[in-house]
């Protein structure tokens, strides 16, 4: 089976999708992973020394080549991943998608403390990442609810989530 998760930073993908991959017996994947692995160098790094726009270029082309020569995978796509280029179209051909929806005071609640390792946030005091979040998901979540699939994960375990997942790629 061909699993991509999306969805906003800190809606848990990664490691919900570690779950999932497990459930399945599949690998599992993390596109910034892989992007630093081929790159050498942290997404933060790439992001701080060669800017957004070329960080983008490399994620979708990694994003082509993964989906058209990976067979069986869970794959954590990068928060911004579905919402350039034509990513999320070319994800929906190859693998089924699901988006971990959250709601934006849930994710400000989460990326707070983490907020330094995230070079999209990094910058940003307490009231203007609300902000930020509210406004960004505005625009994201028109790409995000394109998945095939979407779960509220607000209110749910780990646990629950990686099984509702498991059950709908059981269904299909
Ligand atoms: C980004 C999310 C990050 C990473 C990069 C950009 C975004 O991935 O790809 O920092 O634009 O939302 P995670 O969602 O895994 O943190």
């Amino acid at each position: 089976m061909r699993v991509v998760l999306i969805g906003y930073m800190g809606s848990g993908k990664t490691t919900i999708g570690r779950i999932v991959a497990n459930y399945l017996k599949s690998h599992f994947y993390d596109l910034d992973e892989l992007i630093t692995i081929q790159e050498k160098q942290s997404v933060r790094k790439i992001f701080l020394e060669h800017g957004e726009d070329n960080f983008r270029s490399i994620e979708k082309n990694l994003l082509a080549l993964f989906l058209k020569y990976k067979k069986e995978y869970v794959l954590s796509a990068g928060g911004g991943t579905p919402c350039y280029e034509n990513n999320i179209s070319i994800m929906k051909q190859f693998a089924k998608t699901i988006y971990l929806r959250l709601t934006p005071d849930i994710i400000f609640k989460r990326l707070f403390t983490q907020k330094d390792q995230r070079p999209i946030i990094s910058h940003l005091s307490e009231e203007k990442l609300f902000e930020f979040i509210s406004h960004h998901l505005r625009h994201r979540v028109a790409f995000y609810e394109k998945a095939h699939y979407t779960i509220d994960v607000y209110d749910k375990s780990i646990a629950e989530i990686a099984l509702d997942i498991h059950d709908f790629l059981l269904s299909l």
